[in-house]
């Protein structure tokens, strides 16, 4: 096969066609399949189209919600989009446990976002201080044009400093600049920022003589960082530990086992890994739902989790007076303006079922889908397993992929009510099923 040139240019049809002929053994079936998840509406499927390039069909997630969320005293629903079988159901579970237990409570503790400017200098550090300390003004006031609305709305650059890293990259420097972005995720605003201040950076550099033939004056990149350890947020559930459960013995007991759970996420970073997986189970599925970038949050909170040089837990939980606290401290970076919120219409529906949130709202509701989600793993994990949930929800997947009718589900989910599902257990019992009812 020849390596296709000029390929973005192909209309649709002409991409499925080239793709169906190259790849797949049966073209009809291939043709069809693609086909079958277009929107009929043409209106909305030409929005989905031109997200991003080379579009050939749409790829469904379940959009999913759970209700009964109480977070500062106010109930939300939240949306969820996600493909793994038990999420909503677990989080679901979490907000009803928590429902009569005063809820959730969260704060965000800052909203920084960080951009860079990498490059390197090969002359003095003092001359490059010097000439920073000097034009450092000039450098925030030539970006106003960019600036100005973003401003007035109350945000804009906090602050840009010189940063030394020659100890760690030979004359390599950076300017490390913090941004408020409001209620924009403002990637774009804020690498429009970077790029401008760079080229302003690098031309004042050469007028004003900071470089010359051997002292060299290279921008390397612009870009914002994922990493927001000032855009945090913070929530917590709290409540007697003897009071969790409905005998006091147990409860005690289960809030000293839980306990322990995290502590052990804490200190080893094979369980802390899967345990911040649980996590983002619940915060991706919202940031998925509320169009919000996932791998930019992933990124960020991931690396926020080994902050101190392990990877460890982003949750805590520990008993005081008496009282169970179980707590998630995380950093995200969201937009509820700008970027997919307006454009995708299921995104626009997530917001208005979470009341169209600010930015600052919508991060205090993802970190209590996070928090929510972890309580319900690690409260499974502790008691009864994660296999016994998890399967009851995966039966009806097997199912499905046994094309079992409807009359074989309500069978086998009547059958399976009390006993441990698994995928040979079911696969067995649907043979069964079949070969009586030949
Ligand atoms: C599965 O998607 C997530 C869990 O493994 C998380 C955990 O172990 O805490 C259940």
């Amino acid at each position: 096969m020849k390596a296709k040139k000029g390929f973005s240019k192909l209309s649709k049809q002409e991409k499925i066609n080239w793709l169906s002929q190259h790849y797949f053994s049966d073209i009809d079936t291939a043709n069809k399949l693609l086909k079958q998840y277009w929107n009929t509406d043409e209106k909305l499927q030409k929005l989905h189209d031109e997200f991003t390039e080379n579009t050939i069909t749409n790829y469904y997630l379940p959009y999913g919600i759970a209700p009964n969320f109480l977070i500062n005293n106010k109930l939300f629903t939240i949306p969820m989009a996600i493909e793994e079988s038990s999420v909503v159901a677990a989080a679901s579970n979490a907000a009803k446990f928590w429902l009569d237990k005063g809820g959730f409570h969260t704060k965000v503790l800052g909203t920084e976002k960080v951009g860079q400017i990498h490059f390197t200098y090969t002359g003095k550090k003092q001359d490059l201080e010097d000439f920073f300390q000097q034009q450092q003004a000039y450098f925030k006031d030539s970006l106003t044009e960019i600036t100005k609305n973003m401003q007035k709305r109350g945000g804009g650059i906090n602050q840009i400093s010189l940063v030394d890293k020659t100890s760690e990259l030979e004359h390599y420097y950076q300017l490390h600049v913090t941004f408020e972005t409001l209620d924009a995720m403002g990637a774009n605003f804020i690498n429009t920022c970077l790029e401008k201040l760079a080229k302003t950076f690098k031309e004042t550099a050469i007028n004003k003589q900071l470089c010359s033939k051997n002292n060299s004056l290279e921008i390397i990149m612009s870009i914002l960082s994922n990493y927001v350890p000032n855009c945090l947020v913070r929530a917590e559930v709290a409540h007697p530990a003897d009071k969790l459960l409905p005998n006091p013995e147990d409860s005690i007991k289960f809030a000293h086992k839980f306990i322990e759970a995290v502590k052990i996420a804490e200190i080893e970073p094979y369980r802390a890994v899967t345990h911040n997986k649980g996590i983002m189970n619940g915060i991706d599925a919202v940031v998925l739902a509320t169009g919000n970038d996932f791998r930019a949050v992933e990124a960020g909170v991931h690396a926020y989790a080994a902050r101190n040089g392990k990877y460890s837990s982003l949750t805590t939980a520990k008993i005081e007076n008496n009282v169970f606290y179980f707590s998630i401290e995380i950093p995200l970076a969201l937009g509820t303006v700008g970027g997919l919120t307006s454009l995708h219409p299921l995104v626009k529906f997530s917001l208005e079922m979470l009341g169209n949130p600010n930015a600052k709202e919508l991060m205090q509701v993802i970190a209590v889908a996070g928090l929510a989600q972890n309580f319900a793993a690690v409260k499974s994990l502790t008691t009864t397993g994660i296999q016994e949930g998890h399967m009851k929800m995966h039966l009806l997947n097997i199912l499905n992929q046994f094309e079992a009718t409807k009359q074989e589900k309500l069978a086998i989910t009547t059958l399976f009510k009390d006993k441990t599902v698994s995928h040979s257990g079911v696969v067995e019992a649907l043979e069964k099923l079949r070969n009586e009812n030949i």
